[in-house]
């Protein structure tokens, strides 16, 4: 018996058939024939029915009510069909449904996970002198650029273009290849100027437009979820110095975890709120300067010290957070972690806001500089990641879609 299995989802899976089914209570023992098994739960099988009313198809999403489930085990029977998929037959009403082998055995590969079709983290110290780097001139019209260089974003959480077009539209039309930007209060995309006609304007009201060195830091931890990834755009830079600065926030927190637990134990336990003020803004977050989160969600740095603005946390607790602090401020800026190199026209360098500690060393008054940046969330680089992966060839799992 041949049958056409409908998936959960809108991916074409290899077929991968079944060698044999047991079911034992509420779970069904699926078994490959190269020894892979998985031991799935009824309920959780039974609301993945495509073809039995657990999934809508038009959006492939679940379309059961829990409060509907039935009591005790589900499956009435459960058996494999000639070409390898699994036919069960469900309590109360004996309505059949059809699973790909396919889609059952990347769940059994633990495929479905956040993490599956995205790169590993590599951490990085000084070992790299220039960011990971593609060619921006052919990055809209080559799939296969971008996937790679989105994909060493989140891998190393720095990744470059270069030769990329110095128009000032350029970005956000680069950005809609990814996903959706991320406004704030500055606005979808924003301009780093300076000796541009800064006078009297607004681009006076952050030392990001001065000559002025800027330290290792993190974009707007005044936020309950600061932006993932930021993006600068370099239109012009006639000005000597103002060498870009990176150190991977990863690393130097592994560092400190191991050889000055102490420090590590207040920089990811003690809070401060930080702020963003302004006559008609009024930003704020209390968090750990690193942030861990729960399970599988990004590390986040928060460090940004013209916007942190009270310890939260016990009088007994700040001398000791201002020596963590001390400690970590001085560490992230150390040449052991930094990654330092110049910006050209034509240069688009991402980088993870949560996990990249970025800065700017002076530069000379007198000449033009010219930058443009935006932010993308962490969701949709991941997403983007995910689906190019899968498209790409190089995935044997997966039929090119
Ligand atoms: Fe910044």
């Amino acid at each position: 018996m041949t049958v056409q299995a409908l998936t959960p989802d809108f991916y074409a899976y290899a077929w991968s058939p079944l060698a044999s089914v047991t079911v034992d209570g509420s779970f069904l023992r699926l078994v490959w024939a190269d020894g892979t098994t998985y031991e799935a739960f009824d309920l959780w099988l039974r609301e993945n029915a495509v073809d039995a009313g657990g999934v809508d198809l038009a959006t492939r999403e679940g379309i059961m009510d829990p409060a509907h489930h039935v009591d005790g085990p589900a499956a009435e029977s459960a058996t494999i069909t000639d070409d390898g998929a699994l036919l069960v037959t469900w309590k109360p009403d004996d309505v059949v449904a059809t699973y790909h082998p396919g889609w059952l055995r990347h769940v059994a590969d633990s495929q479905h996970r956040p993490s599956s079709f995205l790169p590993d983290l590599v951490t990085w110290t000084s070992d790299i002198i220039e960011p990971p780097t593609y060619d921006g001139a052919t990055v809209l019209t080559d799939p296969e650029v971008l996937r790679a260089w989105s994909t060493d974003l989140l891998r190393h959480g720095i990744a470059r273009l270069r030769n990329a077009p110095t128009e000032e539209d350029f970005l956000l039309e680069l950005m809609g290849r990814i996903g959706p930007v991320r406004d704030t209060n500055f606005g979808p995309i924003w301009d780093v100027k300076a000796d541009i006609e800064l006078a009297g304007s607004d681009l006076t009201n952050s030392t990001a437009n001065t000559n002025l060195r800027l330290p290792p830091h993190t974009d707007l931890p005044t936020r309950e979820t600061p932006p993932g990834f930021q993006f600068l755009h370099c239109l012009v830079n006639e000005a000597e110095g103002g060498n870009s600065t990176m150190a991977d926030g990863a690393a130097v927190a592994a560092h400190i975890a191991e050889h000055h637990p102490h420090h590590y134990q207040a920089l990811t336990t003690l809070n401060w709120v930080f702020f963003n003020r302004g006559p008609n803004i009024d930003h704020r977050w209390s968090g750990p300067m690193i942030d861990l989160g729960v399970e599988g969600a990004p590390l986040t740095f928060r460090a940004f010290h013209p916007v942190r603005a009270f310890p939260d946390m016990d009088q007994a607790d700040m001398p000791r957070a201002y020596s963590a602090m001390k400690f970590f401020s001085a560490l992230a800026a150390d040449p052991q972690f930094r990654l330092s190199y110049p910006f050209v026209p034509g240069d688009i360098v991402g980088f993870d806001n949560r996990r990249i500690l970025h800065g700017r060393d002076a530069f000379s008054s007198g000449g033009k500089r010219h930058l443009r940046g935006t932010y993308v969330d962490q969701d949709e680089v991941r997403s983007f990641v995910r689906v190019a992966t899968r498209r790409s060839r190089a995935n044997p799992v997966f039929e090119p879609a």
